[in-house]
């Protein structure tokens, strides 16, 4: 089906049921147009990152886009950036701006600091066709309570909870801000946006990276041109991070 309001070039399919959206996207993507969301109402075996689960409760929204040649390889985790800008930008306006959520770097989005949607990338290459699936998350009706961050939904928030309405004002701002970024031509004014709604800025932070046991503490000074975070360790030393937990 279509999707009214974001260009005719998008559509969605809806389910009941799924193992995982970014696995079913994965799965059909040769059969499938670029920029279709496929959309579910229950995920059996959520994908979080990292390797973890999502947790996929009735109420909750788990939508994944499929773009096939979305940019150069080296652009392609800009999408990150390009989903959680479009999720501030959701949040604000589900709450007529009331609520100004944050941007956990790199891909968190939080409320009154407080997890309330995450994003998975994946992706892949066939026949040297380049494709990426956006997966996304938003606690709409419920979240989780052991989580290593807390976490809350927009009903907790006193926000509109429908998924429709909270899907469709998403997609929205998601064509808007994948149309601004331009292929990572528009990458420096979507980073200065996610930057003036980061979490923890300016302050100390601890990250846990991939396969390391000891997080690394430092002061987290900025975001780089290719979307690294910049942390002071001390010394003045700037240190550059491709992936972490903060
Ligand atoms: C995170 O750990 O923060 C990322 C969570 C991403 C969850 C979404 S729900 C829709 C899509 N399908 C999945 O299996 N995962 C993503």
């Amino acid at each position: 089906m279509p999707l009214d309001g974001v260009g005719a070039e998008y559509s969605v399919i809806k389910f009941d049921e799924v193992t995982s959206t970014n696995e079913l996207a994965k799965k059909l993507h040769p059969s499938l147009n670029n920029k279709v969301w496929i959309v579910a109402d229950r995920q059996t075996s959520g994908r979080g990152s990292r390797g973890r689960s999502w947790t996929s409760q009735g109420g909750n929204l788990f939508a994944s886009l499929l773009l096939h040649e979305p940019a150069e390889a080296e652009h392609l985790h800009e999408l990150t950036f390009v989903a959680s800008v479009a999720l501030n930008d959701a949040v604000h306006e589900l709450s007529s701006g009331r609520v100004k959520p944050q941007l956990k770097w790199p891909n968190d989005v939080l409320i009154g600091g407080k997890k309330c949607a995450g994003i998975l990338l994946e992706g892949g290459e066939i026949k040297s066709e380049r494709y990426v699936v956006v997966g996304i998350g938003v606690n709409c009706l419920s979240f989780p309570s052991d989580t290593l961050h807390p976490a809350t939904c927009l009903a907790n928030e006193g926000m509109p909870q429908e998924k429709e309405i909270v899907f469709r004002t998403l997609a929205n701002h998601f064509a808007q801000n994948l149309a601004d970024w331009d292929r990572g031509n528009g990458f420096d004014q979507l980073r200065e946006k996610w930057v003036s709604h980061a979490y923890g800025m300016g302050r100390r932070v601890s990250v846990k990276m991939p396969g390391k046991d000891e997080p690394l503490n430092g002061t987290f000074v900025a975001i780089d041109e290719r979307g690294y975070m910049m942390l002071d360790d001390g010394s003045g030393h700037h240190k550059k991070i491709s992936a972490g937990d903060i």
